[in-house]
């Protein structure tokens, strides 16, 4: 019975006394732990008081039981409360402090892109693979069926990085005169990489840097393409044209306008190029009304032979998409030049 009449006045003082949450914490453990609170005890007592001491004791325990609830919730309040110099001083944590929001980058636009072109092929059934910016004059002409005169090769387009012969140091000899390096002029030669270490049937894409001697609005000593190639039994014109039309449409416009018109590349017989509306104002682009942005074509015979697949056996198409090209006109992008520039303003948008 003595429980019963417990100096609750004493622990309102105690409460309004506290410095701290942990504090707070012991005496509501105190009072109203589960096993040895003494509230929590003092309302068991009461099953064994007789009825009408039972009910005052009941009464007196229940206002006493709400009064110190409410006050260790004002308490705790308080306590928290930001204003609070004792929260500043104890737990030293404001939980309520409004940070500045951390900036986070991203990936800039072409590579962006890249990743959704790898997604469409992808879903196409085609494999990705890359290769070396500095490539052979092998494998960046002759290879691919490109002669010694052809304009690829003219001094106004190709970068050679030297007109040294490597040294090959394994057989302590200069490496044949084919073996001239030159800054890769397209993909093209990635074909023929994958052709020497894979067997056909095959389709993959190839994405990458690329590089020419040309700056203006349009173009760039330094773009990225990617380079497609399908080898079956019986691949022709029309799975190309579908394979075109299909990644156009996924990866620029669904209701995109493009043209075919038949091109000239060495590798390819036939060969086509693919170009698009351009949605810009007519003025901004140097071309007019269409870009250019595939090159494609059935793989040339020769080619298939430089890469010991049997041309009587096998057949198929390569293409060579231009991606600076596809990016300006899916956000109709003037220039060219706004990709390298690093202008924040630009790239955010993104
Ligand atoms: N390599 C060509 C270019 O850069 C594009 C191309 C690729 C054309 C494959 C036909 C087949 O212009």
């Amino acid at each position: 019975m003595t429980t019963v009449s417990h100096d609750w006045p004493s622990y309102i003082k105690r409460i309004a006394e506290c410095a701290s949450a942990d504090a707070l914490g012991l005496i509501e453990h105190e009072l109203f732990g589960r096993k040895a609170g003494l509230l929590t005890l003092a309302l068991k007592e009461l099953g064994s008081l007789d009825a009408d001491a039972r009910r005052t004791a009941a009464m007196d325990l229940n206002q006493a039981k709400k009064t110190l609830t409410e006050s260790i919730d004002a308490k705790r309040k308080e306590l928290m409360s930001p204003s609070n110099d004792a929260l500043k001083e104890t737990d030293g944590i404001d939980i309520t402090m409004q940070l500045p929001k951390k900036e986070r980058g991203h990936l800039h636009l072409i590579p962006q892109f890249i990743r959704e072109v790898e997604e469409v092929f992808g879903r196409m059934g085609f494999d990705t693979m890359s290769g070396p910016e500095i490539e052979s004059e092998d494998m960046n002409f002759n290879m691919l069926n490109i002669p010694a005169e052809h304009p690829a090769r003219d001094a106004q387009d190709t970068f050679w990085i030297s007109n040294q012969q490597p040294f090959d140091k394994a057989q302590d000899r200069p490496v044949t005169s084919n073996q001239k390096l030159v800054l890769r002029t397209h993909t093209s030669p990635v074909q023929i990489r994958y052709m020497q270490s894979h067997k056909p049937p095959f389709r993959a894409i190839f994405p990458g840097k690329v590089y020419r001697k040309d700056a203006d609005a349009t173009h760039s000593p330094m773009f990225h393409q990617f380079e497609g190639l399908m080898i079956g039994k019986d691949i022709n014109l029309a799975n190309m044209k579908s394979v075109m039309i299909t990644a156009i449409r996924e990866l620029i416009d669904p209701n995109a306008e493009f043209r075919f018109r038949t091109g000239y590349f060495p590798f390819v017989e036939p060969g086509l190029e693919v170009d698009m509306r351009w949605q810009g104002e007519e003025s901004e682009s140097r071309e007019g009304k269409w870009l250019e942005v595939v090159g494609c074509g059935l793989v040339h015979p020769n080619v298939l032979r430089n890469c010991n697949i049997d041309p009587e056996e096998w057949q198929g198409f390569a293409f060579g998409f231009g991606i600076e090209r596809m990016i300006m006109i899916k956000h109709r992008i003037p220039d060219l030049r706004s990709f390298y520039e690093g202008d924040l303003r630009f790239l955010k948008q993104f």
